[in-house]
């Protein structure tokens, strides 16, 4: 069956969709350590912004495309501007969805492997050294590939069976659990000794600690985490109904998003400040918190063990979203079955991210410009390639696509007037490409270099 005779069945499917799309590993593992990083409050408060003013018209112009065209990333642009060069907007989408799969499905892997070892009541332990824990399961080639390889295999049979089915179902149910267990670890953390300095540091703006590389990650964490610049909303709003009104749909996961983000923020740096963590650890830093949170829980392994299993269905909802936006592509002319579509790419995602598995043991010593290949990969894709297409939708939303046609799109079912639509139309005109050029050009040096 062709992915364009499906739909999403309600409106609440597909925010619970789209958001199940959007929250994933870039709120719950990335957002803390890069926050984490990037010196706290001030970066938080940066990402918000960015968020609402950037990340959301980003969103509603994705919807827009999508919806308004019925066709996944690379069909919308050439339906849109037939015979053009845009078409490459969704072809950079692809590529940066494949290169996005290549270190995210590693990192799902990571999850996996600790969840499993949780089920297994093998994390939690007195006295436990959860730094060295995480270093010894990264550094394990053998423990990362099969990770890997597992979690390849799951979204590959998902993916196979059809967006309605396998998606929307589990969501509804996963989705509100992670909740709810997000806010048990919330009021641990609060509660534990020495919870305020976490608190602080997350939520108390310092803004002598942003720099110019910390603006660059804030923008490529809105980006990241809610799915835009790459057209993945593009294929995803393809299934959706015209009588879904896109701006509240896209207010209410711009929203989830930041409540999220906020959730994680809240329930990780209380307990590294508590429990003696840095929160310059990196990307471990998820992994080595968690265990030593839920250790201060009674029944702690058994709820490490369902907070992991959420955290994996969270991560999947995600990567489902990637490999769709993929298949949906390859299988537009009808020559692949969708469950041929599948496989292909699950395998080739996988010998791709094979690298990137492998960069804390047997490629250690490999480095791109300074960073290990899984680092360098996500530099590239979220604070590159992301932003970089998002600066071309914006392009193409204001300066290529039919006016009257955005601006339907835009109203249809929903109560948003004139005003709001001159407002997103402002932002996707001028704020949005403007703060993203100077971002960019801020990272390469170039401002000092033009601004004195
Ligand atoms: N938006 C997805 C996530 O944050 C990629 O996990």
């Amino acid at each position: 069956m062709g992915h364009k005779k499906e739909h999403w069945t309600s409106r609440v499917g597909f925010i619970l969709a789209s958001a199940g799309a959007a929250i994933g590993l870039g709120q719950i593992w990335k957002f803390p350590y890069v926050t984490g990083m990037s010196g706290g409050g001030a970066f938080f408060l940066l990402f918000i912004i960015f968020t609402l003013l950037i990340g959301l018209p980003m969103l509603i112009s994705e919807y827009i495309i999508g919806r308004g065209s019925g066709k996944e990333a690379i069909s919308a642009y050439k339906k849109l501007a037939p015979d053009s060069a845009w078409v490459w907007v969704g072809r950079l989408g692809v590529i940066g969805s494949f290169l996005l799969l290549s270190f995210y499905s590693v990192v799902g892997g990571w999850v996996l492997i600790y969840s499993v070892r949780s089920v297994l009541g093998k994390i939690i332990a007195e006295g436990a050294d959860y730094s060295a824990l995480f270093g010894s399961i990264i550094s394990s080639p053998v423990t990362t590939l099969v990770g890997l390889f597992i979690f390849t295999l799951l979204n590959v049979i998902v993916i196979a069976f059809g967006i309605a089915n396998g998606i929307e179902r589990a969501n509804k149910i996963m989705m509100p659990l992670l909740f709810i267990f997000f806010i048990v670890l919330v009021v641990r953390a609060l509660t534990l000794d020495g919870a305020m300095e976490g608190v602080v540091f997350f939520l108390a703006p310092d803004f002598s600690k942003l720099t110019g590389e910390s603006i660059l990650f804030a923008l490529g964490q809105s980006f990241f985490s809610l799915s835009v610049g790459f057209s993945c909303m593009v294929t995803y709003s393809s299934y959706l109904k015209r009588d879904v009104s896109l701006t509240s749909s896209a207010g209410s996961v711009a929203a989830l998003n930041i409540f999220t983000s906020f959730l994680a923020g809240l329930a990780i740096f209380p307990v590294v400040f508590a429990l003696g963590f840095e929160p310059t650890e990196g990307p471990g830093l998820l992994f080595m918190v968690l265990p030593a949170a839920f250790g201060e829980i009674p029944f702690g392994a058994f709820f490490l063990a369902l907070f992991l299993v959420l955290l994996l269905f969270a991560t999947l909802t995600s990567s489902f979203s990637l490999y769709e936006i993929i298949v949906a592509a390859i299988t537009a002319n009808g020559k692949l079955s969708r469950k041929q579509a599948a496989l292909i790419i699950g395998l080739v995602v996988f010998v791709a991210a094979i690298p990137s598995a492998l960069t804390e043991s047997v490629l250690f010593d490999v480095t791109i410009f300074g960073k290990t290949i899984f680092d360098a990969t996500d530099y590239l894709v979220s604070n590159i390639l992301l932003p970089l297409g998002g600066l071309l939708i914006a392009l193409f939303i204001i300066h290529r696509a039919d006016k009257s046609f955005v601006k339907e799109e835009f109203l249809l079912a929903g109560n948003a007037g004139e005003t709001l639509y001159k407002a997103w139309r402002g932002l996707m005109t001028w704020l949005v490409p403007i703060v993203i050029i100077v971002v960019f050009l801020d990272t390469l040096g170039l401002t000092k270099w033009i601004f004195g």
